[in-house]
């Protein structure tokens, strides 16, 4: 069990992700999607498709206070073969501070090509998606699940979270699977985990 200051410790933490959450929503809600910081229970869920036995980096992909940053550490990710990219320069800067040796990169997950610069050809073990999908055109993020999986083995996830019933981007034949993942409860919104994967000969 936790010592008093242990906990007063954790909840002024959790109090100050949400106050930094909030203060994000105010400023750009449509960037932010939702009001409230990621629950560690979905968020340690998001994280279990990753493998630290495949020696791969992990793409986390609009970390914002670092929630799911910290269940993909906790899975056994070493700090340095963690790639997340973060469009706001505060929400990027804080998860900068709070895991040292992550390798942040402030830019727009739409354009992974720019946005990871000398990285842009790193094949990664699986991508972890907080990117409010829902606020942009269905086109986009069909370009989005395609543009990720490019730089994925076949086969290996990209996962997303999301807020409505269905999934946020549709099946395309031949390009991609959609698989419903889980329904977390515990979390506000209750949150939907979709997963996107390439197909054999796609
Ligand atoms: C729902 S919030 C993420 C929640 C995060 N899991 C947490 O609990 O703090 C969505 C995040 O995606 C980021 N984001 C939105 N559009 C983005 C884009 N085009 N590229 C990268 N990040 C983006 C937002 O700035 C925000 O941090």
């Amino acid at each position: 069990m936790a010592s008093g200051s242990g906990l007063r410790k954790s909840l002024a933490m959790r109090f100050d992700d949400e106050l930094r959450f909030f203060k994000g929503w105010i400023d750009k809600p449509k960037a932010v999607g939702s009001i409230v910081p990621t629950s560690s229970i979905t968020a340690k869920r998001m994280a279990s498709v990753a493998n630290p036995a495949s020696g791969l980096p992990v793409l986390e992909l609009g970390p914002g206070t670092g929630v799911v940053t910290r269940a993909i550490l906790a899975r056994g990710i070493a700090p340095q073969n963690l790639y997340a990219v973060e469009y706001s320069a505060e929400f990027a800067e804080h998860v900068r501070r709070i895991y040292p040796g992550v390798n942040v990169i402030q830019g727009d997950a739409f354009d992974l090509d720019r946005t990871l610069g000398e990285f842009a050809n790193l094949k990664f073990d699986c991508a972890i998606s907080a990117v409010p999908l829902l606020n942009f055109p269905t086109s986009k993020r069909v370009d989005y699940i395609n543009g990720v999986l490019d730089r994925l083995p076949v086969g290996r996830p990209v996962i997303q979270i999301t807020y409505g019933p269905l999934s946020p981007v549709p099946a395309r034949r031949g390009e991609y699977t959609v698989e419903h993942f889980d329904f977390v409860i515990r979390n506000i919104p209750p949150a939907q985990l979709w997963i996107y994967r390439r197909v054999g000969n796609a």
